[in-house]
């Protein structure tokens, strides 16, 4: 996928709003946080830091409580699977979670919806 295509599936809207520290992601758990009213979560993933809902699509599961693993975010509530470089889930591709743009200035992990 190109940089274009890739920009072109990340919604952006508002200004960035910092969510965290870098120091405190890559210390263990997902941020999870609320960005111009929307929930969002930021995980580490490919070597970087991918933000996305923070609401599972499925049955509105807290999406900063699950668990990465390969660039997979497994959903705390069922289960479920979504490819954090797509959105999308592999147990309905109907379903993709809304992504966003993160930046990191010094520390501060920054995120606009
Ligand atoms: S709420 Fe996420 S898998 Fe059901």
């Amino acid at each position: 996928m190109s940089t274009l295509e890739s920009a072109e599936l990340i919604a952006t809207s508002g200004t960035f709003q910092r969510i965290g520290s870098v120091a405190a992601l890559l210390g263990g758990d997902p941020l999870g946080a609320v960005v111009d009213g929307k929930e969002v979560a930021v995980f580490v993933a490919d070597g970087g830091f991918v933000a996305t809902s923070g609401i599972c699509p499925h049955a509105q599961g807290p999406l900063h409580e699950g668990e990465v693993e390969d660039g997979v975010l497994t959903c705390p509530w069922h289960g479920w699977t979504f490819n954090l470089e797509s959105g999308q889930c592999d147990e309905d591709p109907s379903l993709c979670l809304e992504r966003y743009e993160v930046k990191v200035e010094g520390d501060d992990i920054l995120v606009r919806v």
